[in-house]
């Protein structure tokens, strides 16, 4: 491909992207696929030879889009968004451009010092605590940034001379499977992650935690790390950092507060409260590839020691040196755990910039509203149960039974209309409708509302 060939060619996906969003509230948000449905459109060797770039935007239009769920769609509920803006697109476009590899300072100042800059921006945007400015880095995703945090907690224990085995970690089950992949990978294992309880609002109980470790510590065994959910991801329970921080505050249990989805929230001022207690946290985690409109990847990751973090990632071979880090330049390669890193700073400057912090609280203000009102709606009909209490935009709902709750689930997503998520509270199957997709307006959520609740007649017994 020419340059020339390569303009042309970039002006028409540009196009058809654009078109793709003009017409994308009239497409089925979930795939109509069956497994193998795609394989058996494509051929089964590479091509031989080289196919004009209108051949694949063709096969792009009409066999890839029919098998994608349309994550982007105003009528997306399910798990949580990952919502992009066209500023965000560009800032991909021109990243993949540019294609650099910034792993070191050296290799690329600019994608180094604009990481750090748009981290510190945030802090501001979020009111994060002062000690996180030069402390952020961005990971690909909240559970490789939890992972690092259990690397990091591992770090400093074991150098202190505890066994790993000793290790012991805390967290509720509304805690996001990451942590205990996270202490899968870590090499500690899910048997060492105690299950605290939690309230009627789904809320670690701070007096039991406290109570657990007491145990472990009498036991005999080190406890490390506890992992504090700000915004769950099956009901958007929000654990007392405060309360926990009493407990951790001055001992050698590590506070990570995963606040992937909600965190970002406090980009509206009257929110903030959101991050009540990271302030005293070890390592905060939210996602801007969720709620903030930067595509995925983008996973905006704090320590409060940045030796902790490093300790525990940085290995330097003489072909990775360099006079500017020795001299104090960042190198985010020891903040992370591969070593290549894309520039993903790029599409967060292009958002703040060109989308602007204003829209972006906007829009949250109005997915809260809209959440707000679908559980008055919730609320207002016997057939429906709120299982969980609705924090932010969140709605967690179950009919008489599980069976009921099941076909319904299954009803919806298969309509085509709208995409929700099944989950299980406290043993008890539920639907959760999350608002949160940048496109969703008060009507699409109204006629959501009424096809579940059509749907619901259909299902319910008598
Ligand atoms: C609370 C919470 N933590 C972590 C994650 C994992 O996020 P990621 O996909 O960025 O790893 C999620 C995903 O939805 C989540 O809800």
């Amino acid at each position: 491909m020419t340059p020339e060939e390569f303009r042309s060619a970039g002006h028409q996906l540009i196009d058809w992207i654009a078109d793709y969003y003009d017409r994308i509230d009239d497409l089925p948000v979930r795939s109509r696929f069956e497994p193998g449905d795609l394989t058996a459109q494509l051929p089964s060797e590479p091509p031989a030879s080289t196919d004009s770039f209108d051949a694949v935007l063709g096969d792009l239009d009409r066999l890839i889009l029919p098998g994608l769920t349309l994550w982007q769609s105003p009528n997306w509920y399910a798990y949580f968004p990952a919502n992009v803006t066209f500023a965000s697109i560009l800032g991909e476009l021109a990243e993949s451009g540019l294609g650099v590899n910034g792993f070191s300072w050296v290799t690329s100042p600019a994608a180094t010092e604009l990481e750090t800059l748009m981290m510190n921006w945030m802090v501001q945007l979020l009111g994060l605590p002062p000690h996180f400015v030069d402390h952020g880095v961005i990971q690909d995703s909240a559970s490789t940034a939890t992972l690092c945090a259990i690397l990091a907690a591992r770090e400093r224990a074991t150098a202190a001379g505890i066994p790993a085995t000793d290790l012991v970690a805390y967290a509720t089950a509304q805690a996001h499977s990451s942590v205990q992949k996270g202490l899968r990978v870590a090499g500690i294992g899910e048997t060492q992650l105690r299950v605290v309880p939690h309230d009627e609002a789904f809320r670690l109980r701070p007096t039991e935690l406290a109570a657990m470790i007491d145990d472990d510590l009498a036991a005999g065994r080190h406890p490390f790390f506890v992992c504090a959910a700000v915004g769950s991801t099956s009901t958007e329970s929000f654990d007392p950092v405060p309360a926990i921080a009493e407990i951790t505050d001055g001992s050698d249990v590590w506070l990570h507060v995963d606040a992937a989805m909600c965190g970002i929230a406090a980009l509206c001022p009257e929110l903030r409260w959101v991050n009540d207690g990271v302030e005293r946290a070890d390592s905060y985690v939210t996602n801007a590839h969720k709620w903030m409109g930067v595509n995925f990847d983008c996973s905006l990751f704090w320590v409060r020691d940045r030796a902790a973090l490093t300790d525990a990632l940085s290995i330097q071979p003489a072909y990775l040196r360099s006079a500017a880090a020795a001299s104090g330049a960042i190198d985010y390669r020891d903040w992370q755990i591969p070593l290549g890193r894309r520039f993903r700073a790029l599409k967060l400057w292009f958002v703040l910039r060109l989308h602007g912090v204003d829209a972006i609280a906007d829009m949250i203000r109005g997915h809260l509203s809209m959440a707000a009102e679908l559980d008055s709606w919730v609320r207002a009909d016997d057939r429906f149960d709120l299982v969980a209490p609705t924090t932010m935009n969140l709605v967690t709902i179950a009919l008489v039974d599980d069976a009921s709750t099941r076909a319904l689930i299954d009803a919806v997503n298969q309509s085509g209309l709208a995409e929700v998520t099944p989950t299980i509270v406290d043993g008890r199957t539920a639907m959760r409708i999350c608002v949160g997709s940048r496109l969703t307006q008060r009507h699409h959520v109204e006629s959501t509302w009424h096809m579940i609740g059509r749907l619901a007649q259909a299902i319910l017994p008598g």
